[in-house]
Order: C-alpha cells, then structure tokens, then sequence
C-alpha cells in the first residue's frame, strides 16, 4: 500500500481506498493510451500504404484471419473484464458501509455543510475526525440533491432528499483536506465547501473535549420522543401502548398490515415519522399523525439515533448529558416553519429578476435560519 500520489496531477492519497481508485485509473488511462497510439498510427500507415496509386483499380479480396480474430476478441475481453471486475470490488468496497466506526451525521442545504458527531459536537463546513479510524457518514439535505466529496479520500456520495445516504471512510494520514459539493445545487454551489480535518488520536480527543457537545443525536431524539413531540404517549409500554412496540426493532424485520414485510433500517424509521400510513405493523391501527413539516432532517436524524439505540445500537459513545438550548432552538424553530419549507420552488430555482442577484439574502424568512 501507497498513500503518496504517483499519479500526476491527482490529489494527495489519504484514504484506506484512495490507491485503489488511483490504480484502477492509471490502468484506464495505460489502456486508453496503448489503444489510441496503435490506432491513430495505423491510420497514417494505410493511409499512405492504401493510397490511390492508380485510378479505379480493383483491390484483391480478403478471407479473413482465424487466428487475427480470435486476438482481437480475446485481448479486448481481457482488457474490458479486468477494468469491470477492478471496478466492481473498488465500488463494493466503497459503497458497503461497515458495520462499526464512528458515526457522523451531515445534513446538506443550500449552501452549507451541516455536521454533528454522535458526542454531540456540531460544525459547518467542518470536519475533524481521527486518523486510522473508520468513520460513517450518515447523510441527508434539507432541500435539493447534493454530493458530498473529499477528493484526498477518492469518494463521493449523492445526497437525495427525503432519504438516507451513507458513506464511509478511513483516513490514512494526518492533514487538512478539500471538502466540496459535487452536485449542482444552486447559485452558491460553487462555495458548499470546506475542509477536512484528520487528527492524531490524542490531537482529535483534545478537540473534542474543547468543544461544546450539546446535546447528542439519541438526547435530541429521546426529549423529543418523551416530550416535545409526544411519541411515548403511544410508543411507550403499558396498558396505554397504541403504537408498534421499538424496543429491539431496528434491524428486524416487521411484518406489515397487508402482508409484505420490511427491515426496520433509518430508512423506514424515517418514512414512519413522515409517512406513517404508507407502512402499518400488523396488527395495529393507522392512527398515527405524519410529522411532515414538523420535524426538521436533524431532529429526524435524532429520532432515528434514539430509536436505534433502543435496540442497543449506538453510534459510537453516547456522551455527556448538555444543555438543552440548542434543541430548544431547534423546536422553536421547527414550530414555526410551514410544512412545505423544504422544498419550496423559490430556493432551488435561479431566482426572479433582482431577488436572484444576492445570493445571500433571506428570499423567504422560513428558509433561512
Ligand atoms: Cu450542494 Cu452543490
């Protein structure tokens, strides 16, 4: 393993799979190259060699070659099958997300990064994490499709609304790396970037400690499923229980009213607090009221970290217990902000006459805050 670029022109290699893409990429760029050469120096061959030397002539006909064919068969097989089976295990390896590693969620909005750690440490724009360590992304946006990218680490993700992207890393090397969108977005997109930051352990704890936690994601979840949002009136056990049992679900799979059966994974966490009427655990009653435009991707995020810890599956340590002002602010604003913010056609599109000429200026007072 190498993680110094050798190829020119590249980005520094500082993830566990950057050499792979890089290896994977040269051999396109050798075949490309070892096929272009040969070709374009036949054409000026025969060019020359075919010239018309004498008008209207009749050329001698051709049989074909067994042995030419079955070359110009097999070496294109060969070729076309290593680039296919390389870039099936690159993109296998990339796209399976790990079972454990630290867990990070990011939620995407025009035009800003919005990070937070499972110990509750939030950031924009902002990554820290530490060296030689798996990390996870948990990943959604707010409005439109983004891509969130950090070219040192070879990979890249879509983020599509109205569900869960993943994406996974482990960087190799210390340093401070190019984050960005790769996904047009809008007039700003251009700047939804920011930067890298991979630590030594020790330097990564010492951040960590620095900074405010707050509350973290399963927290956030867990006063708004106890409090604020009211789930545990149904949710929780004992004889008031209407709504499907969560203890130990996420994971499992649920048989639904119907037939059919799903997995509890985030993605249908997620679709039961939007969509609650879509998928119905058997044996209980459609009553439960969508959260549509109630819940910000965050606070889902949060709900989905609490459910998920219900069944005893926590990303990373579930730190200590911080203020709730920020989840305060959270729901305050949440509160306030009509259903349809999300994707109101105003944001995502150009802008009309003037109002598009500032970027930054507040359009419509819910989408900024
Ligand atoms: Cu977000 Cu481009």
């Amino acid at each position: 393993m190498q993680y110094t670029s050798w190829v020119p022109l590249l980005p520094e290699q500082a993830s566990t799979f950057a050499w792979q893409v890089d290896l994977l990429y040269f051999y396109l760029i050798v075949v490309s190259v070892a096929f272009s050469i040969p070709i374009v120096a036949a054409i000026f061959f025969f060019i020359f060699k075919y010239r018309e030397r004498e008008k209207y002539a009749t050329p001698d006909e051709l049989h074909g070659s067994i042995v030419l064919e079955t070359t110009w068969s097999i070496i294109p097989f060969v070729v076309s099958m290593t680039i296919f089976l390389g870039g099936a295990y690159v993109y296998f390896n990339q796209y399976t997300t790990p079972k454990d590693g630290m867990e990070i969620y990011v939620v995407g909005k025009q035009w800003m990064w919005k990070l937070q750690h499972s110990t509750g440490q939030r950031e924009i724009n902002e990554l820290h994490i530490p060296v030689n360590t798996t990390v996870k992304l948990t990943m959604t946006t707010e409005d439109v499709l983004h891509d969130f990218f950090i070219p040192a680490f070879r990979t890249k993700a879509d983020i599509v609304p109205g569900r869960y992207t993943y994406l996974w890393f482990n960087a190799t090397k210390a340093g401070k790396y190019h984050l960005f969108c790769a996904e047009y977005c809008g007039l700003n997109h251009s700047g939804m970037g920011g930067w890298v930051y991979v630590m030594e352990q020790k330097d990564f704890d010492n951040w960590l400690a620095g900074n405010t936690s707050g509350q973290t994601p399963v927290e956030l979840g867990k006063d708004l499923f106890m409090n604020k949002l009211g789930c545990a009136s149904c949710h929780a056990g004992g004889p008031q229980q209407r709504g499907a049992k969560l203890e130990g679900i996420y994971g499992k799979e649920v048989k639904l009213t119907g037939g059919g059966t799903v997995i509890a994974d985030d993605q249908y966490i997620r679709n039961s607090i939007l969509n609650p009427a879509s998928q119905i655990v058997e044996g209980y009653q459609p009553i439960m009221p969508t959260f549509k435009g109630q819940v910000t991707d965050e606070q889902l995020n949060g709900l989905v970290a609490y459910i998920k810890s219900l069944s005893g599956v926590t990303g990373g340590s579930t730190g200590t217990t911080g203020t709730a002002s920020s989840s305060a602010n959270m729901a305050s604003n949440s509160a306030t902000s009509p259903p349809t913010n999300t994707m109101t056609p105003s944001r995502a599109d150009r802008g009309n006459s003037g109002a598009g000429s500032n970027p930054n200026a507040p359009k419509t007072s819910s989408s900024n805050r």
